[in-house]
């Protein structure tokens, strides 16, 4: 009985390991470069690299992106040469993945078509800016108990095996390592505790992902109780308050 288990094992291991090394070559050459000499937060004293990815479509008026600046001016002050790029998923969204996307991810790139090319080119694009950032900081407002469409879509162009995490003989392993990320979370109701808590689909999830694709230094920041109206006048100091880097 233990024999066919461990010729399973053995050609999980070596499918897994295959497909890793095809589908690394899925990236061009200027990418395998970011990836191979991807930031590392940790050994960077000053001028990190803050990537600030926006997914409220209410511009100045939302919480999440104020929430996201704070902790963003707080980073600058503790290093003045910070660089930061800005992601506004908002305003230039990534695409539902479609078909021509996923045959783009599970095509060897020597066989790649203009086609291929063409749709595996937003992919590419996330991942070498999240792999050039030391610090992420993600403003994620709650819409109907999850994230913002706009910001699953941006994760399921980022989430490609291979490339930003694969199967080792141990299971999933994330690739995307040595960052920091920051959660900005902005909530109608309040779910850090409570009767709602269990309805927040949004810190559970986001943290889950981005620590499937390897990064586990997550700090979260909610402004919650905009609907609630003893909260909603100070949720966002609130929160501001309680930022700690
Ligand atoms: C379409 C939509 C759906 C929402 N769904 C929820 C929800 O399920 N739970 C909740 O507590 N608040 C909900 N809210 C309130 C928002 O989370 C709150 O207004 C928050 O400030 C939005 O972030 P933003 O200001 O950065 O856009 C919703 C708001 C909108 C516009």
């Amino acid at each position: 009985m233990a024999y066919p288990k461990l010729l399973r094992l053995i050609i999980r291991f070596i499918f897994n390991e295959t497909y890793f090394l095809i589908l690394h070559q899925d990236l061009d050459q200027e990418n395998i470069a970011l990836l191979s000499s991807q930031s590392d937060h940790k050994n960077r004293k000053n001028m990190s690299k803050i990537l600030s990815v926006i997914s409220s479509p209410r511009g100045e008026a939302s919480n999440s992106i104020k929430l996201a600046n704070a902790i963003i001016d707080q980073l600058k002050a503790q290093d003045p040469g910070a660089v930061v790029v800005v992601k506004d998923l908002a305003k230039s969204p990534f695409p539902h993945l479609e078909e021509a996307h996923l045959n783009a991810f599970f095509t060897p790139i020597e066989q790649h078509t203009e086609e291929n090319k063409a749709a595996i080119s937003h992919s590419n694009q996330a991942i070498k800016e999240i792999m050039d950032a030391d610090v992420i900081v993600i403003g994620a407002p709650m819409y109907n108990f999850g994230i913002p469409s706009v910001l699953k879509a941006w994760f399921d162009h980022i989430g490609r095996a291979g490339i930003t995490f694969k199967y080792g003989a141990n299971g999933p392993e994330g690739l995307v390592t040595g960052k920091k990320a920051y959660i900005a979370v902005a909530t109608g109701g309040v779910y850090s505790s409570g009767p709602a808590a269990g309805y927040d689909f949004v810190v559970p999830y986001v943290k889950a992902f981005l620590g499937f694709i390897g990064i586990t230094d997550v700090t979260v920041v909610r402004a919650e109780g905009f609907a609630v109206a003893d909260l909603q006048e100070t949720a966002l100091d609130k929160a501001i308050d309680s930022i700690v880097l």
